[in-house]
């Protein structure tokens, strides 16, 4: 198999090894696309260094799609031929999806429709599984008023659809040049200001009709300016331990870690192939062309997911 290794920060080579056998609890996956994330760029160029372990090289990648190679002994709920989607629970295991194969624990895979593109399935593997366990987090009854920060990106876009399909009113935070995607979504466009960070809070509530918001999902790490948009005893969930704010106003403020989740995948991968959430892809790399997929990603800018293609 080849997997991309990061032997030390900035670098990304690509190596031979070895195929693992799944062992009790496992499958391997033959991976047929792999997403590039925000967070596999900070563990390429060492941003993320203070919180990795000493290792001779660390292989990214937290989501993937592709093919059930083998399984372990005991897993009989997934065969080799199924296609299916997975997700690596990066910080707890550092095994990463990045390569042309990877053993991954039978819960954290699902089953996807033939219908969906490899290239699609792994486009929602970690965004839109955060997104729908984020919800979950929030826990708000059909009506509320949710305001999305970076409605337009990765995990922001997937939590506005998801969102209008609990019932809720959404609220999200883009680039007039987004607003075709967010209203297509059933959301309300609010105007991302250019820095006054004063400005967040008006222009989420005057978007949600002029009053504080139920809760707000703060995808692109705002803090405390997204936090005053929230009505007092409402509900504030962050997506890094960094980014989230202090309670303030009996606010409920959380943080989301995603946690790879077989199940919840097949049903995010059925709604995509119904067409109720959107699969953006933005770019494909083969993996020999990881260092220019990382790039693109680090650019920032996106509207879709960067793929990796073994
Ligand atoms: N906790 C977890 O389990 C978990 C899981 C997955 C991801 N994450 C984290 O979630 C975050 C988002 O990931 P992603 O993949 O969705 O990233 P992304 O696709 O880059 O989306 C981020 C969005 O935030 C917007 N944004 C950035 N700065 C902004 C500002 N100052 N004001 C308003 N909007 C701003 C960006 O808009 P422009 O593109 O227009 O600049 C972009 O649309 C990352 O920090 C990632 O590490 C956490």
């Amino acid at each position: 198999m080849t997997v991309l290794t990061i032997p030390a920060w900035g670098v990304a080579e690509l190596v031979e090894r070895e195929p693992e056998r799944p062992g009790l609890g496992q499958v391997r996956v033959r991976v047929e696309a792999a997403p590039v994330h925000p967070a596999d760029v900070w563990v390429h160029d060492g941003t993320l260094a203070a919180l990795l372990p000493d290792a001779p090289s660390y292989t990214p990648g937290w989501g993937v799609a592709g093919v059930v190679e083998e399984v372990g002994p005991d897993v009989v709920d997934l065969a080799p031929g199924d296609p299916v989607l997975g997700l690596s629970d990066w910080f707890d295991t550092f095994v990463g999806t990045h390569a042309s194969s990877v053993v991954l624990p039978a819960r954290a895979v699902g089953r996807r429709p033939g219908g969906l593109a490899a290239a699609q399935a792994a486009a929602l593997s970690l965004n839109a599984l955060t997104a729908r366990q984020a919800l979950d987090l929030l826990d708000l009854p059909t009506g509320a008023t949710l305001g999305v920060t970076g409605a337009a990106g990765g995990v922001g876009g997937f939590a506005l659809e998801l969102a209008r399909l609990r019932g809720l009113e959404v609220v999200g935070v883009a680039r007039e040049t987004d607003r075709g995607f967010v209203e297509g979504a059933g959301g309300r466009l609010a105007m991302r200001p250019d820095d006054d960070d004063a400005d967040l809070a008006e222009a989420l509530r005057a978007a949600a009709g002029g009053g504080a918001l139920d809760a707000v999902l703060d995808t692109a790490v705002l803090g405390a300016p997204a936090l005053d948009a929230v009505r007092d005893g409402g509900v504030f969930v962050a997506v890094t331990g960094p980014g989230t704010p202090a309670s303030e106003r009996e606010i409920r403020v959380d943080t989301v870690h995603v946690v790879g989740d077989g199940s919840q995948l097949a049903e995010l991968a059925l709604l995509a192939t119904d067409g109720a959430i959107t699969a953006r892809v933005a770019a494909m790399f083969p993996l020999a062309e990881a260092a220019d997929a990382y790039r693109t990603v680090a650019q920032g800018g996106l509207r879709g997911a960067v793929v990796l293609i073994p």
